[in-house]
C-alpha cells in the first residue's frame, strides 16, 4: 500500500488559462515534453488532427479549427505527479472551462508579452478568483518585441487586482533577448533560439554577484540590476501563503516555442504549487489524506466514436486512494458502482488505471448513469459543492425533421443535457423542447452531434425567449403561488427543477418585483 500522505503531497493538479493565441497549446506541449510524457514536440497538435481525421462527429470543430473537447494529461517531473487539465479556450465553450477549474488546485495564466491581459484572460481569471485558485503567470513570446516587463506586471496588478511578484526577470527582449534571471532561485538562464529542453542554468549568488558580468554585456548587466531593483521596490516579495491563497501571483518570463522558461516554470510549480486541497461538501470538509476514497464528476464527454454512446465521466478524486475494481457508492442514486475500467490519461494514450490518489483525475466510462456534480464515496452520503451550472444566454426550440421520431429526440437531448453540453427545458405548456446554451456556436455543434450520433436530423429555430433562471424559495407557499401564476413561462430542466423562461429583460424584472420571496438564479450548483 502506497503512502497516502506522500502521494497526495507530490500531486499538482492544474490548468492553463489563456486568451486564444497566447501560446497555451505550445506551452502544454512543452510541459509534456519536459515531463517526458511525449517524445517530440508537435504531438499535441498532431494527435488532435489525427483524432479529427478519425471521427466526423466533430465536423464543426474541424471546420472552425477550435478545440471543443477538453482532456487531461498526466506526467512526472522532479518527483511530482502533475495532472494538467486542458481548458477549451474558445469563448463559446466557457461553461466547460469553468467546471474544469473546479477540479484543479492551481492554474498557470499565459500572457502574450505583446498583448498583455486580453478579454478571455480576464474572464478565466475571474473564474479562478471565485475559488481563490492560486495562479502562476507565464509571460510568453519574449523572443518577440513586446511590452516593457514592468508595464505588463502593473497591468496584471491593476486589471486583475492581484499582487504580483517577479519570479524571473528578462534580459532584453525580441532580437536582443538574452535570457532570464531567476530571482527566487538565483540562477541565470541564457536564451538560445530553438533551444533544447535542457537549458543551461548558471548559479549566481544574487543579482550583485560579479559572476553575472562574465555572462552578459556590461549594459545588459546594468539594466538587469536597475530593473530588478525597481521591480523589487514596486512589487511585493514572494510569499508562499499569499500565493496559495490566491492573492499573489509569481510571474515567469519565457518563450514556449523556444523551450525557454518552461523548465523554470515547472520547477516553480513543483516547489510552490499547492497539493490537493480540502474540498467542501454540504455536510463537512473532506481532507485529501482521508483514507476513504471520495470525489466528484466535473465533466462528461461523449465518446469520440459515433457508433458508441458510451460516455466518459471525468472524476476528480478528492480523498483517499482508488484501486481498480473498487466499488463506490453513487450518492445521488444510492447504488453501488463497480469501477472496473476507469482510465488515466497519459499524453498520447489512455491507460486503465490500476490505482490513483487524491488529486488525480479518472475517466469513468458509463452509459449515462453519471452526471456532472455527482459524488462517489466508499459509503458516506456526501455531496461535494461548488460545481456550477450557468443560465443559458441563447434559447432556441428544436424539432426532429421526422415528427415520428420525437421520442428519440427527447432521449438525445436528455443525454446531452446530462453531459452538460446544453440546457434542455420542457415547457409546462406545449411540446417543443427549448434548448439553451451559453455560446451561439453550440447550436451548430449540437445539431451536428444529434445528426451523427443519434441519426436524427433536427432543426433549431429562434424563439422569442430572452433568458432562463432557475427559481427557488425558502417559502413553499410563495413558490407555489409563483409557479401557478406563471405556468405559461415555466419549464423543467433535465433534473426536473423549475426554470423561468423570460421573454425579455422587463419580463424578468417584473417577475422578480412581483415575487420578492422567489430567488431567480443565474448560476446553479450541480446536480
Ligand atoms: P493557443 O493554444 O493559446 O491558442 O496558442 P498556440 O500555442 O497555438 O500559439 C499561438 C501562436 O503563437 C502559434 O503560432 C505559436 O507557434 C506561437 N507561439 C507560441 N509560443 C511562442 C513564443 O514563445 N514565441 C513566438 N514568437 N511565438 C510563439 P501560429 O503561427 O499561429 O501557429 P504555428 O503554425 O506556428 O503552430
Amino acid at each position: 500500500m502506497a503512502n497516502l500522505p506522500n502521494e497526495v503531497s507530490r500531486r499538482r493538479t492544474f490548468a492553463i488559462i489563456a486568451h486564444p493565441d497566447a501560446g497555451k497549446t505550445t506551452l502544454t506541449e512543452k510541459l509534456l515534453l519536459f515531463g517526458g510524457a511525449i517524445q517530440l514536440a508537435g504531438a499535441v497538435k498532431a494527435r488532435g488532427e489525427q483524432r479529427r481525421a478519425r471521427s466526423d462527429w466533430m465536423k464543426v470543430e474541424r471546420e472552425r479549427g477550435i478545440s471543443v473537447t477538453a482532456s487531461v494529461m498526466s506526467f512526472e517531473y522532479r518527483g511530482c505527479a502533475f495532472n494538467l487539465l486542458d481548458t477549451p479556450g474558445h469563448e463559446d465553450f466557457s461553461e466547460d472551462t469553468y467546471r474544469t477549474l473546479t477540479a484543479v488546485d492551481s492554474a498557470v495564466m499565459v500572457i502574450d508579452a505583446a498583448k498583455g491581459i486580453e478579454s478571455q484572460t480576464l474572464k478565466l481569471f475571474e473564474a479562478c478568483r471565485l475559488r481563490d485558485v492560486p495562479i502562476v503567470t507565464f509571460i510568453n513570446k519574449m523572443d518577440r518585441e513586446g511590452r516593457e516587463p514592468i508595464d505588463l506586471l502593473s497591468e496584471i496588478e491593476q486589471q486583475l487586482a492581484l499582487d504580483v511578484t517577479p519570479a524571473s526577470w528578462p534580459i532584453g527582449m525580441g532580437k536582443t533577448f538574452k535570457g532570464c534571471f531567476d530571482l527566487l532561485r538565483d540562477r541565470l538562464f541564457l536564451f538560445e533560439r530553438g533551444g533544447k529542453q535542457d537549458e543551461a542554468e548558471i548559479e549566481i549568488k544574487g543579482i550583485n554577484d560579479p559572476a553575472l558580468d562574465s555572462h552578459l554585456k556590461p549594459d545588459e548587466v546594468a539594466r538587469l540590476r536597475e530593473d530588478v531593483e525597481m521591480a523589487r521596490g514596486l512589487m511585493k516579495s514572494f510569499d508562499l501563503q499569499a500565493y496559495r491563497e490566491g492573492h499573489l501571483s509569481p510571474v515567469y518570463f519565457g518563450s514556449a516555442v523556444n523551450n525557454f522558461g518552461v523548465g523554470e516554470l515547472l520547477a516553480g510549480l513543483a516547489e510552490m504549487a499547492p497539493p490537493p486541497r480540502v474540498q467542501h461538501t454540504t455536510t463537512r470538509d473532506v481532507a485529501p489524506t482521508e483514507e476513504k476514497a471520495t470525489g466528484f464528476v466535473f465533466k462528461i464527454q461523449a465518446n469520440m466514436d459515433p457508433k458508441h454512446r458510451d460516455r466518459i465521466a471525468f472524476f476528480r478524486l478528492c480523498s483517499g486512494q482508488f484501486q481498480r475494481g473498487m466499488k463506490m457508492l453513487h450518492v445521488r442514486s444510492g447504488k453501488q458502482i463497480n469501477l472496473h475500467n476507469p482510465v488515466v490519461f497519459l499524453a498520447q494514450d489512455r491507460e486503465i488505471a490500476e490505482e490513483a490518489f487524491a488529486g488525480d483525475i479518472l475517466g469513468i466510462p458509463n452509459h449515462g448513469n453519471l452526471r456532472i456534480g455527482d459524488t462517489l464515496t466508499e459509503g458516506e452520503a456526501l455531496q461535494f459543492t461548488g460545481i456550477p451550472s450557468f443560465a443559458p444566454e441563447y434559447l432556441q426550440s428544436v424539432r426532429a425533421d421526422d415528427p415520428l421520431r420525437a421520442k428519440h429526440l427527447g432521449k438525445a437531448l436528455e443525454q446531452l443535457a446530462e453531459e452538460g453540453a446544453a440546457r434542455v427545458f420542457r415547457p409546462e405548456i406545449g411540446t417543443d423542447y427549448i434548448v439553451g446554451v451559453v455560446g451561439a456556436l453550440q447550436f451548430e455543434v449540437l445539431a451536428d452531434r444529434i445528426r451523427t450520433e443519434y441519426g436524427l436530423p433536427v432543426r433549431f429555430e429562434p424563439t422569442s425567449l430572452h433568458t432562463a433562471r432557475w427559481v427557488e424559495s425558502d417559502d413553499a407557499a410563495a413558490l407555489k403561488s409563483f409557479l401557478d401564476e406563471t405556468r405559461a413561462s415555466m419549464a423543467k430542466d433535465h433534473n426536473g427543477d423549475p426554470v423561468f423562461l423570460a421573454r425579455n429583460a422587463w419580463h424578468l424584472d417584473r417577475a422578480q418585483a412581483d415575487h420578492p420571496k422567489v430567488k431567480f438564479l443565474k448560476v446553479k450548483e450541480q446536480p
